[in-house]
């Protein structure tokens, strides 16, 4: 593809109706929306995307039953468990935004080892947001700067756009061109607020685990066929 999107973002939405659809409980629904993580990810690396964010967990969805946060709270062993190997393969490399310092002391090491093995990979990055809330991140970022101006590290007139940028969770990776919500909702539930000031949205009716590469491919098309402006002409 010729131009494209060098960091997509993507709300993995609809697992649950999705599965209630089929008659399945939701957990069978999270479990599919894991297998489509592994195509959509070796896909988007194929295509030349740099940096891939997946919404995994907000840090809203600890209100939903015990019983569908512990299964969430399992499935990342699950996923790397299959997949890792396929993700060495492919030479992508993981990486996580989030609390994850919340999560059981096995989810951690998984998700740590799964960054460890990977660190050296140069090929896309696969950036987990796991217990991730945008609100939450930017309130961090504040009181970061905000003690680096009581240690005198930093005037407040030179706070700029880029020092925000800096001490978000995202520093290292560039601001979001294409975020596509899957599943018919046209919010951004607390993601990336900041990051996505001037991407472009794509909101599709498609549950995650039906958006299939070839749908993927197609929200890439529009995208392609969009006028990025930044207020110019
Ligand atoms: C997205 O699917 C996955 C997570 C939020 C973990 P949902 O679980 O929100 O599925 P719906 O929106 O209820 O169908
Ligand atoms: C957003 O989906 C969070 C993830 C996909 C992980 P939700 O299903 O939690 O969002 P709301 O509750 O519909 O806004
Ligand atoms: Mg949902």
């Amino acid at each position: 593809m010729e131009r494209c999107p060098k960091h997509i973002a993507i709300i993995m939405d609809g697992n649950g109706r999705w599965a209630k659809k089929q008659g399945k409980p939701r957990t069978a629904g999270h479990y599919k929306g894991s297998e489509n993580v592994r195509e959509i990810a070796i896909c988007a690396n194929r295509l030349g995307v740099e940096v891939l964010t997946l919404y995994a967990f907000s840090t809203e969805n600890w209100i939903r039953p015990q019983e569908e946060v512990n299964y969430l709270m399992k499935l990342p062993a699950v996923f790397f468990e299959r997949y890792l190997k396929e993700l060495m393969e492919n030479n992508i490399r993981v990486s996580m935004i989030g609390e994850i310092d919340a999560f059981p002391l096995d989810t951690r090491n998984v998700l740590l080892s799964a960054i460890e093995r990977t660190r050296n990979n140069t090929g896309m990055v696969l950036n987990f947001a796991m217990n991730y809330g945008s609100r939450r991140e930017i309130t961090l970022a504040c009181r970061e700067i905000a003690e680096e101006v009581k240690s005198g590290i930093k005037q407040i007139d030179d706070i700029n756009e880029d020092d925000i940028s800096k001490h978000l969770m995202t520093a290292i990776y560039p601001d979001v061109d294409f975020m596509i919500r899957t599943s018919g909702e046209c919010r951004l539930s607390n993601f990336l607020l900041w990051q996505l000031a001037y991407a472009e949205f794509y909101f599709t009716d498609v549950a995650w685990p039906d958006f299939t590469p070839d749908e993927f491919k197609k929200a890439i098309e529009v995208y392609n066929n969009r006028h990025r402006r930044y207020g110019g002409l």
